[in-house]
Formats: C-alpha cells, sequence, structure tokens
C-alpha cells in the first residue's frame, strides 16, 4: 500500500496503485502523485495569501461555487429518483465529486460552504441523464473558458482538471443512453 495525494483537491488516495481518476474530484491520474512528491495547488494559497487572485479568477471561482452546490443538489435528487440501485449509487458519487469541486472553490476564495438548497429533477432516469449531459456540457465550456481566462498558474491548472473531469462525466452518462 502506497499514499496517494491528488494536487487539485489534496485528498490522499490509500493503495497499491495509482488511481486513473481521484476518487474525490474525478482529476485525470497526472495531478495525483506519490504522498512525497505531491503539491497540492490549494497549498500555494495558503502561502500566497488570497490577494494573489485577479478579479476574473475571484468571480469564475464565484460561479465555479454556485454551479457545482447547484449540481450537488440536482444530482441528489436524481439519486433520489433513480430505477435501479446502480444509478442511485452513481449519481450519489456525482453529488459528492460536485460537492468536492465546491469545496476547492470555498478555499481558494476563502470563504465557508453555506448550507445547500434542494433542487428538483425529473421522475424519470432517461430525462434526468439527458439533463445530466447538458448540465456538465455547460460546465465544460465554462470551465474551459475560466482555464483560458486565468493568468494565476493554479488557477489554470484548476480549471483544466475540472474541465477534464466534467467530460469524463458525459462520458460515463452517454454509456447510460446508448
Ligand atoms: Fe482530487
Ligand atoms: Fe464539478
Amino acid at each position: 500500500m502506497k499514499t496517494y495525494i491528488c494536487e487539485i483537491c489534496g485528498d490522499a488516495y490509500v493503495g497499491d496503485e495509482k488511481p486513473k481518476n481521484c476518487p474525490f474530484c474525478g482529476a485525470r491520474e497526472a495531478f495525483i502523485k506519490e504522498g512525497k512528491d505531491a503539491k497540492p495547488i490549494v497549498n500555494n494559497v495558503k502561502t500566497q495569501g488570497f490577494a494573489f487572485l485577479t478579479d476574473v479568477s475571484r468571480k469564475n471561482l464565484e460561479e465555479t461555487l454556485v454551479l457545482e452546490t447547484r449540481a450537488n443538489a440536482i444530482y441528489l435528487c436524481m439519486a433520489d429518483k433513480a430505477e435501479t440501485y446502480e444509478i442511485k449509487a452513481m449519481y450519489k458519487r456525482l453529488a459528492k465529486v460536485e460537492l468536492e469541486h465546491a469545496t476547492i472553490a470555498t478555499k481558494f476564495l476563502g470563504i465557508q460552504m453555506s448550507e445547500i438548497k434542494p433542487e428538483t429533477c425529473n421522475e424519470d432516469d432517461v430525462e434526468n441523464f439527458k439533463r445530466t449531459v447538458e448540465l456538465e456540457e455547460n460546465a465544460t465550456r465554462l470551465y474551459s473558458q475560466f482555464a483560458r481566462e486565468a493568468t494565476e498558474r493554479e488557477i489554470r491548472i484548476l480549471f483544466t482538471a475540472l474541465t477534464q473531469a466534467e467530460e469524463d462525466h458525459i462520458e460515463l452518462i452517454k454509456n447510460y443512453l446508448q
């Protein structure tokens, strides 16, 4: 067993091999390092202070926080309505991943997470899959734009990793739509 650390969310994964995606934030394996080599990007904020953020990145992180907390609530609703245990468990996992993304945004902004309001969703799995793809496509479009807009290295890395994580969610859901 070894300790691997995700440089995006900063969480540790303990196992024999490096996972293909971070189990917590979904970042791809390029962002996961062996414990001693890992330099989580959020730790750089602590040393540089929150003032290092540009106004544009601050606004983009605030938008990310809104989007991710909303996705968390929507996926919890979809988990609740799901017909099978597999779909229920999958949506619960997506909800946790989106909550992790929201948590990362609060760390960069230096703020506390506020209470998440419940959201509504469809009773039908297929309708929920289609809405999930739309939500994730919107997120990937925004995050790739936020990555381009970022002049700070850490923020560019963060939005690149989030773009990929949401792209992977689209692929996951498209398998259910076939
Ligand atoms: Fe992670
Ligand atoms: Fe997300």
